[in-house]
């Protein structure tokens, strides 16, 4: 079954020459346009998207307790999307759990890294070659080195990089200064290969594959949040506007530079504000750490709501409870009561 929406058919072999005419022809599929939206098929292991953490990948700002936040919004406002967009994927947490509580029916990533891209193309349209390539590493802080100074060009070797620094980097940081997990002379209890199980992984991608498969994650894009945004009445145009919600959790405000190689600088956070405003071709939410910049951009906005979530965790390794306090602004008009959020404009 051919699902993606750019014609790169699925499973389509890097590496692995294809003809002028079958590349026309994979460019023309799938026909009619509409097909890509037809109704997906029964997943197989739904046992694993009752599991709160579908996604191979640890990410930091995981965005996991407000889900049921987001969840409990879509499923309040009319007519039921049919489509989510993820511009800012990272570890795409969200997305996989709405696709996979069928909650929303298709869905793409995008993302401004390489790497990330790769990894969630990989995951999804050549899964077999990024389970059996996994198997094949050795995890040792020589090898992680070997990665850190890689500069692979390969879509394949960005996504096993990707995966690889992720789940032994402190904190899954991909880029900059962070040190493999266990230390450079694996001295603490944690050592790098702690978080590389590899049964765990193995059904976490094969989860992402199968949601490909049948019909939920239909595209991964690499690119800026702008491009993203203007490519869905591009490739999504037979959907209404009421049909199409946009996930948005951009970098953090205050500590992004260090988590992640693409950062927002204060002009950018306000871009993206004026690309919400009330002209929006799309549904949207779009979720903050709780920050005074921000709550000053969103304030007041006709149409738009801003929710305050706060919640109560225990970070790895730690015996202490945190709390963390979110925002969440959406333009959906029905916002339900709920002792989950405080409500702090509508
Ligand atoms: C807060 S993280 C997203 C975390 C994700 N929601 C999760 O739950 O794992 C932000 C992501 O935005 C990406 N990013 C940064 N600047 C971007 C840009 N200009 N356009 C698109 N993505 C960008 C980063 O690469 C990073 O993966």
């Amino acid at each position: 079954m051919i699902r993606r929406t750019d014609g790169d058919p699925v499973g389509t072999q890097e590496g692995q020459s294809m003809g002028s005419q079958q590349k026309a022809a994979a460019r023309r599929m799938p026909w009619p346009p509409e097909a890509v939206l037809d109704k997906p098929s029964a997943l197989t292991d739904e046992a694993l998207f009752r599991h709160s953490v579908i996604s191979p990948l640890r990410y930091p700002g995981a965005k996991r307790q407000l889900v049921p936040v987001i969840e409990s919004l879509i499923r309040a406002n009319v007519p039921p999307p049919r489509l989510v967009v993820e511009p800012f994927s990272g570890g795409a947490t969200t997305t996989l759990r709405l696709l996979g509580a069928g909650v929303v029916e298709h869905g793409v990533l995008a993302d401004i890294d390489p790497l990330i891209a790769a990894f969630w193309r990989t995951a999804a349209f050549d899964a077999r070659w990024l389970i059996d390539a996994m198997h094949e590493e050795p995890v040792t802080v020589a090898r992680w080195d070997w990665w850190r100074a890689s500069n692979p060009r390969g879509r394949r070797e960005r996504a096993l990089k990707c995966l690889f620094l992720n789940r032994t980097t402190f904190s899954g940081i991909l880029h900059g200064r962070a040190g493999p997990i266990g230390g450079r002379a694996q001295t603490s209890a944690y050592k790098i290969g702690c978080r590389f199980g590899l049964d765990g992984l193995t059904r976490r991608i094969k989860g992402v594959a199968e949601l490909a498969a049948t019909g939920r994650l239909l595209d991964v894009w690499e690119a800026d949040w702008r491009t993203a945004l203007a490519n869905i009445p591009k490739r999504y145009g037979m959907l209404e506007p009421s049909e199409v919600v946009v996930y948005l959790d951009p970098p953090y405000v205050d500590k992004a530079r260090w988590l992640y190689q693409w950062s927002f600088d204060s002009s950018e956070h306000s871009d993206l504000a004026n690309a919400l405003g009330p002209d929006a071709p799309y549904r949207w939410c779009l979720s903050y750490d709780d920050n005074q910049t921000i709550r000053g951009l969103y304030r007041a906005r006709p149409g738009q709501a801003t929710l305050h979530v706060s919640h109560r965790y225990t970070a790895a390794g730690s015996e202490k409870r945190t709390v963390k306090d979110e925002l969440l602004v959406t333009n959906f008009c029905l916002i339900p009561g709920s002792d989950r959020y405080r409500v702090l404009s509508s």
